[in-house]
């Protein structure tokens, strides 16, 4: 946590700074469009009876491909990402599809500024650029309404398959919950941290183990809100 913490105050994106290059970016963003899933959207509308009028937050929303798919269904979505290039990729993609999204630039540790709850909490592929595993889990519950849904999907160490240095990150955060840099959490460790809070309903997708799919539901009657920084 120190020393992402200390990259996180000298690297800000109000001064400019982007980690994720132009070219990068419109590759992505071709390889997510192509990639995307409709199916996801469809289950997430089916958990909540409905996207229309929902208010929903891409975290670390990317290219966009998701935040429009909502949008195109009726949602009231925010992007959050860090990255100005992937806000300008998923400006024109919204433009082209005929949707508005509100947008919001920083930190993934930075939405805990917002002042309202979301009906839908979607994570797809950037939990592991959090700070710290168990204060974004927290985080995470904390922005959702009794009763909402959250949507995390994040890769497995056996995804990155760790060489060399690499190693010895992987085993800080997997023994020592120490984050240096931006290793994927230890499979089952994202469901196990969610547990921790009040639900009412946890499915989990373990069906590929390069990848967690953990979707959850906000207990109706959670404990009074505590944001955990
Ligand atoms: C692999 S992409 C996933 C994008 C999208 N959610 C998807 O499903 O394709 C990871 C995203 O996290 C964003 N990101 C990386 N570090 C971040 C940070 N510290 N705070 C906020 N966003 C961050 C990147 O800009 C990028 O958009």
């Amino acid at each position: 946590m120190p020393i992402n913490y200390l990259h996180s105050l000298l690297h800000r994106v109000e001064d400019g700074w982007d980690p994720i290059p132009k070219a990068y970016a419109s590759s992505y963003a071709e390889f997510a469009w192509n990639d995307r899933s409709p199916k996801i959207v469809e289950d997430m509308e089916i958990r909540l009876g409905g996207l229309a009028k929902k208010r929903v937050l891409d975290l670390g929303g990317g290219p966009g491909q998701y935040s429009v798919l909502f949008a195109q269904r009726g949602a009231d979505v925010t992007w959050h990402d860090i990255s100005r290039e992937y806000e300008a990729v998923t400006r024109e993609r919204a433009a082209a599809a005929g949707v508005n999204l509100r947008y919001s630039l920083g930190y993934l540790e930075e939405v805990r500024h917002f002042r309202e709850q979301f009906d839908l909490l979607f994570c797809r592929v950037c939990w592991y650029y959090a700070r710290g595993d168990r204060a974004f889990a927290g985080l995470l519950y904390s922005l959702i309404k009794p009763g909402g849904v959250g949507y995390v999907e994040c890769p497995t160490p056996a995804f990155s398959q760790p060489e060399g240095w690499r190693k010895l990150q992987y085993w800080l955060n997997g023994y020592l919950w120490l984050k240096v840099g931006h290793p994927m959490p230890p499979h089952g460790r994202v469901a196990k941290l969610l547990q921790r809070h009040r639900l009412s309903h946890m499915t989990l997708d373990y069906s590929s183990s390069l990848r967690d799919i953990v979707v959850f539901t906000k207990a109706l009657n959670p404990p009074p809100n505590r944001h955990s920084h």
